[in-house]
């Protein structure tokens, strides 16, 4: 076989697999306002994952797995924070509830963040962290809930000490489904 002919074949083979039809995607609009299709039943859940996934995900991960790993080579080059994960890999259950939903009130302004924590302020109200929170909690272990949760608890009683009383957010799925 010549080589004119061999190199013929393969132009011929690249420019028609760069004239295939391109892969269609269906698309499917729904009304603004909807949520999109659950496997929970419980309220807070469906609002939770729907807010987790809408406003959290793209950075702390649709699995709360963190910083989408295609990244994280480049903000290390930079020497800069990754995005932690909300699972049980991370260590968001070390804090209690209370400082959580601080964190997503206010942020953590950090100049060395290449994607800093934002500060969602009144963009999200607390109950809607509240079910974040909850749908988040699904990812930790026994263990993690457990801890969290006294600690969450303690707080709640020394701030009713001072008199200030939060609101509570109870869930009756299964933490774990
Ligand atoms: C633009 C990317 C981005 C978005 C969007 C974002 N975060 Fe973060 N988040 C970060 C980064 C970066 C940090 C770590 C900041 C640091 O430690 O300096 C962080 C830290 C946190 C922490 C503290 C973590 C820990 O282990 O101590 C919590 C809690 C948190 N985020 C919750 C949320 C929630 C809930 C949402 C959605 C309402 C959200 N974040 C949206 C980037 C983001």
């Amino acid at each position: 076989m010549s080589r004119l002919f061999v190199f013929s074949l393969l132009l011929f083979l690249l420019a028609s697999a760069a004239c295939a039809p391109q892969q269609r995607y269906d698309i499917t609009l729904v009304a603004s306002g909807d949520l999109p299709t659950t496997t929970f039943t419980d309220p807070v859940l469906i609002r939770g994952e729907a807010s987790y996934n809408l406003l959290c995900a793209h950075c702390h991960g649709y699995q709360g797995e963190g910083q989408l790993e295609a990244t994280i080579a480049n903000t290390r080059s930079l020497g800069m924070n990754l995005v932690p994960p909300a699972n049980a890999s991370g260590h968001m259950w070390e804090h209690p509830d209370q400082l959580l939903i601080r964190v997503v009130q206010e942020g953590i302004q950090n100049p060395l963040d290449q994607f800093p924590m934002a500060a969602f302020g009144d963009g999200v109200a607390e109950d809607e962290i509240r079910a974040i929170l909850a749908y988040i909690k699904r990812w930790w272990t026994d263990d993690q809930r457990n801890h969290q949760a006294t600690l969450t608890r303690d707080w709640t009683e020394r701030m009713a000490g001072l008199g200030i009383v939060a609101p509570t957010t109870e869930v009756t799925e299964n933490p774990g489904d």
